[in-house]
């Protein structure tokens, strides 16, 4: 029996995360495993109901899942930075989940804006560190408001936060078994401290794994060469703030936001799953956002779950019906509503 905190959040996240669930409903039903879903009510509403955003409480109840599922954070009438730091970073920072898993595959029947490239070539996966560097929120002003003003913003990487970081793309590119090719994408030209800490130990780690091909590329020529030859990459493994850029560079390789997940995992503890897409808050109560993204990150809680069948169906279910059915996956022109990509899902599952 897994217990699952639902945050359904602002926006469209309601309306995605209720597909997620039908489609939980149907797998577990055909893969013979049981679940208990506890609903969250976090986010801009709640924020602008009661001020409150994560409450302590919460963040401890949150430990004693077995996977929390998110729909969307984020909300216009609330300044940016607020629901950011006080929900998604600190469920991160707090629940340290250091790992920030996205999968980049294109699925056969989605657009890729890159001309003469299909699924064989856009599959692979990142892997962010998702507790340190820039976003460890060390630095401050000097002199604030002042002509004088200074604002520093450090990269923290500590040894013990890019090793563990590492080990676990290390461990993921074997477990793939794809090309066996792990690349560690920096800027060791110019950010000397920082990536010199990530390449040594990278290093010092490969010799553990000899039969995986060590390859180094930095962000800004990575992002040339995942739009000119994305068949390169297996896994790449980056810091915080790269990643968070190179995953929307490599989300619209693989159709756009409305397909790409993300999945925020503590291997030694609870883990959190989550559409790419954001709250898209123009398109709420239309029933007209792809939930497929949502579906994906469904998809990944299972596999994290060690339900790796069940993961496998719904990712054939994805497979099926995007190529098939949907006729694009931007939201209004998919050809079906939310609602029916989600029953076309659950019924392929229910059929197979
Ligand atoms: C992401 C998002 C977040 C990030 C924002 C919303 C804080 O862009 O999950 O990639 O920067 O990590
Ligand atoms: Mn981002």
């Amino acid at each position: 029996m897994y217990k699952i905190a639902v945050v359904p959040g602002d926006g469209t996240g309601p309306e995605v995360v209720r597909e997620g669930l039908k489609v939980l409903e149907a797998v577990a039903q055909k893969k013979n495993f049981t679940y208990e879903l506890t609903d969250y009510d976090l986010g801009g509403e709640r924020y602008k109901r009661t001020g409150e955003t994560l409450p302590d409480s919460v963040l401890e109840e949150f430990r004693s899942f077995n996977a929390i599922y998110l729909g969307a954070i984020g909300h216009p009438d609330v300044t940016p930075g607020i629901l950011e730091k006080q929900i998604l970073l600190r469920m991160r920072f707090d629940l340290d989940l250091y790992i920030n898993l996205r999968p980049v595959k294109l699925f056969p029947g989605v657009d890729t804006p890159i001309k003469d490239k299909g699924p064989e070539e856009i599959d692979y996966v990142v892997v962010r560190e998702n507790t340190e560097g820039l976003y460890a929120g060390s630095g401050g002003f000097l002199k604030k408001g002042t002509p004088d003003e200074v604002a520093i913003q450090e990269s923290v990487n500590t040894r013990k936060g890019v090793e563990r970081c590492l080990r676990y793309a290390f461990e993921l590119c074997q477990k793939r078994n794809k090309d066996k090719k792990l690349t560690l994408c920096g800027k060791t030209n110019v950010l000397t401290y920082a990536f010199d800490l990530w390449q040594r130990t990278y290093n010092e780690i490969a010799e553990e794994y000899p039969e995986i091909t060590r390859d180094y590329a930095h962000v800004d020529a990575i992002c040339m060469w995942m739009v000119k030859n994305p068949e390169w990459f297996d896994v790449i493994v980056t810091d915080n703030m790269f990643g968070d850029i190179i995953t929307d560079l490599a989300a619209m390789t693989q159709g756009g936001v409305g397909v790409a997940a993300g999945g925020n995992i503590n291997p030694e503890g609870v883990s959190m799953f989550e559409p790419m897409g954001g709250s898209a808050p123009k398109y709420t109560g239309q029933n007209v956002i792809n939930p497929i993204a949502a579906i994906a990150a469904l998809q990944m809680m299972l596999y994290v779950l060690g339900e790796e069948d069940a993961a496998k169906l719904v990712e054939d279910a994805v497979k099926k019906v995007a190529s098939q059915d949907m006729k694009s996956m931007a939201a209004g022109r998919m050809g079906y509503s939310t609602s029916e990509v989600g029953d076309l899902l659950a019924d392929y599952i229910a059929k197979a």
